[in-house]
């Protein structure tokens, strides 16, 4: 009888982990990096916000976001010492025939992007967003 129940125990084990294991595919799946679009704004991240802004985030706000150590953040800092704001996000100057000429050419230790990193299509949605509080910007 006890022999019954411990095997009865352990097949219950091994069904368990094989379970657990089964379902293993189906989550990674699940979990898995949303997919992305040249016009994200289904994301949940973009939700709210303007286009251009998850592109923003994904290509630009590791060197020009806020906090420590953005290269690109401290060098306009010391290069507008206060009279525009060193967060590309805060500017209301940008138009984006500038970005576009910084963001293709680079500058200092900003890299140039080509089409095949960032196209057209995602550079035209990044400006929009970084001029969108330029009233006077053409686009
Ligand atoms: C590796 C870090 C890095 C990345 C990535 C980067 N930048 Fe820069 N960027 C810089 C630095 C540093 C400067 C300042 C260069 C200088 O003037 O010395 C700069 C300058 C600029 C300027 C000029 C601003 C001004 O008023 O002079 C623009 C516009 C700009 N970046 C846009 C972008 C955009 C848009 C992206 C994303 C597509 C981007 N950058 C990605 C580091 C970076």
């Amino acid at each position: 009888m006890k022999r019954a129940l411990l095997s009865i125990a352990l097949v219950s084990v091994a069904a368990l982990g094989i379970g657990i294991v089964g379902t293993r595919p189906a989550v990674a799946q699940r979990e898995g990096p949303a997919p992305k679009s040249t016009w994200t704004t289904e994301t949940p991240k973009s939700q709210g916000e303007p286009r251009g802004y998850v592109q923003y985030q994904d290509y630009c706000a590791v060197c020009h976001g806020a906090g420590v150590g953005k290269p690109g953040t401290i060098a306009l800092q010391q290069k507008y010492k206060g009279t525009e704001p060193a967060l590309l996000a805060d500017r209301t100057d940008l138009t984006p025939q500038l970005i576009k000429t910084y963001v293709r050419n680079g500058i200092s230790v900003m890299p140039f992007f080509r089409k095949t990193e960032i196209s057209d299509a995602d550079l035209d949605a990044i400006a929009a967003y970084l001029t969108r509080n330029n009233k006077r910007a053409t686009r």
